[in-house]
């Protein structure tokens, strides 16, 4: 086999499975994971907990230059995959999940400025290799010289069950029917923002995860690590 990639990058819509596989793929070898939404959920919590009027995109900019969010490993063990922090000490890691952060979190996503900072900040981590880095722009926009590229899609319908399913496990009520909904308008912003849309990469593999499992979606990408052996 060829010498893994030092980048790994993964994109896809939301509720795709990049998170859950893509952490799998880290720690199986040993790489760092980093979802890069959490960083925009993070500025999209703390703005709204702060007042910033998400209309006004020089206020979000500046926020997002000041903000200080830190992503680490688990501190507890409550299902989470990190520890986010804000302010050094604030442990912000499940508000991030909350209905009012998704709800607002595509359109802070959409803010060219935020993006701006955010990007740059997500650039020099994944500059420092051995990283398998998720979200939408990953290998179109924040690391396009990644040596290995995914796009994971999945219907809406199958990425909607997903949801409901987590939320039920984790105590946290909502509908099939409101997950379902915030999924097709987060698709919506996310694939027609003029900043880095959700798009795949032209050198990017695509894999659809509709019918697979968690376990099916590791076996298709570790297949496609070790195709690279076999071109
Ligand atoms: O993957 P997620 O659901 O945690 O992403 C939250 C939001 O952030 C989603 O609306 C898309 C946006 N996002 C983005 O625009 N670019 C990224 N690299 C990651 C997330």
């Amino acid at each position: 086999m060829p010498p893994l990639p030092a980048i790994i990058a993964i994109d896809g819509p939301v509720a795709s499975g990049k998170s859950s596989v893509g952490k799998r793929l880290a720690d199986r070898l040993g790489y760092l994971f980093f979802d890069t939404g959490l960083l925009y959920r993070a500025i999209t919590y703390l703005a709204l907990r702060d007042r910033i009027p998400l209309d006004d995109p020089a206020a979000l900019e500046l926020y997002a230059l000041r903000a200080h969010v830190d992503v680490q490993p688990p501190t507890v063990q409550d299902g989470r995959d990190c520890t986010v922090l804000a302010e050094g000490d604030e442990d912000i890691t499940w508000e991030l999940r909350s209905k009012t952060v998704e709800d607002s979190v595509s359109v802070v996503a959409a803010v060219p400025g935020v993006r701006r900072v955010l990007t740059s900040q997500m650039r020099r981590i994944g500059l420092r290799g051995r990283v398998v880095m998720v979200g939408r722009d990953v290998g179109t926009v924040i690391l396009p010289e990644a040596g290995l590229k995914f796009f994971i899609t999945a219907s809406v319908e199958a990425r909607a069950r997903r949801r409901f399913a987590e939320a039920q496990a984790g105590g946290r009520p909502r509908t099939y029917a409101d997950i379902l909904a915030n999924l097709r308008e987060r698709d919506r912003i996310d694939s027609s923002r003029q900043a880095a849309p959700l798009r795949p990469a032209d050198d990017a593999l695509q894999l659809d995860t509709t019918d697979l499992d968690l376990d099916g979606v590791v076996a298709a990408l570790t297949a496609a690590l070790a195709a690279r052996a076999d071109p």
